[in-house]
């Protein structure tokens, strides 16, 4: 039985750096205004997200191959910059949110505020550029070898976009 179409992975995907995104900023809001346990939880979640979204990731890939970018001109220079950096910084972050999580979880507050302060902006950029790589790929451009994307998609994301 096929809970999540293939066709469908790349919104559920998408959806979910979003919904790290979102996580990530209002973490970091809770910790600059005290409020210890609801930072670990905000943290915690956009975990969850993005350890999600890896295995979804690698599952979508394995299955469809390579989805090559459709649009033309200027565009793609554009494309290539973000995805490239999306790509380095994305297997720059895993090591560094899995230390920055075990400083706190051991509470080791001061190395973790330490890290923090260089893994709060990489896996904020990396959750942003998520979002855009996707829609540039996906939905501003029509991409080539990907499965037909489901007309259902994802209403989060297809309200935002
Ligand atoms: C990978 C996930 C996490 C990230 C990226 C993260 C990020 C941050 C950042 C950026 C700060 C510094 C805020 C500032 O400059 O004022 C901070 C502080 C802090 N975080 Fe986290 N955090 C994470 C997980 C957690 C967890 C699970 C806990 C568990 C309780 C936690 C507890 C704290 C505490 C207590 C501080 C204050 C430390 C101090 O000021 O000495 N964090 N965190």
């Amino acid at each position: 039985m096929t809970i999540i179409p293939l066709s469908s992975l790349p919104a559920v995907n998408a959806t979910l750096n979003a919904v790290c995104t979102f996580f990530l900023l209002i973490g970091f809001a809770f910790i600059r205004n005290g409020k210890i346990r609801w930072h670990r939880a905000a943290m915690l979640c956009a975990f969850f997200c993005s350890i999600t979204f890896l295995g979804f990731y690698v599952y979508f890939h394995v299955h469809a191959g390579l989805i090559r970018f459709g649009g033309q001109g200027w565009i793609r220079p554009v494309y290539f910059t973000l995805l490239i950096s999306h790509t380095i910084l994305a297997i720059t972050t895993l090591p560094l949110v899995i230390i920055t999580l075990a400083y706190a979880l051991s509470e080791r507050f001061s190395s973790h505020r330490r890290i923090a302060h260089w893994t709060y902006p990489i896996w904020l950029y990396v959750s942003v550029t998520g979002v855009i790589v996707y829609w540039l790929l996906y939905i501003a451009y029509t991409p080539i070898g990907a499965p037909a994307v489901s007309q259902i998609g994802l209403p989060l994301l297809h309200a935002l976009l």
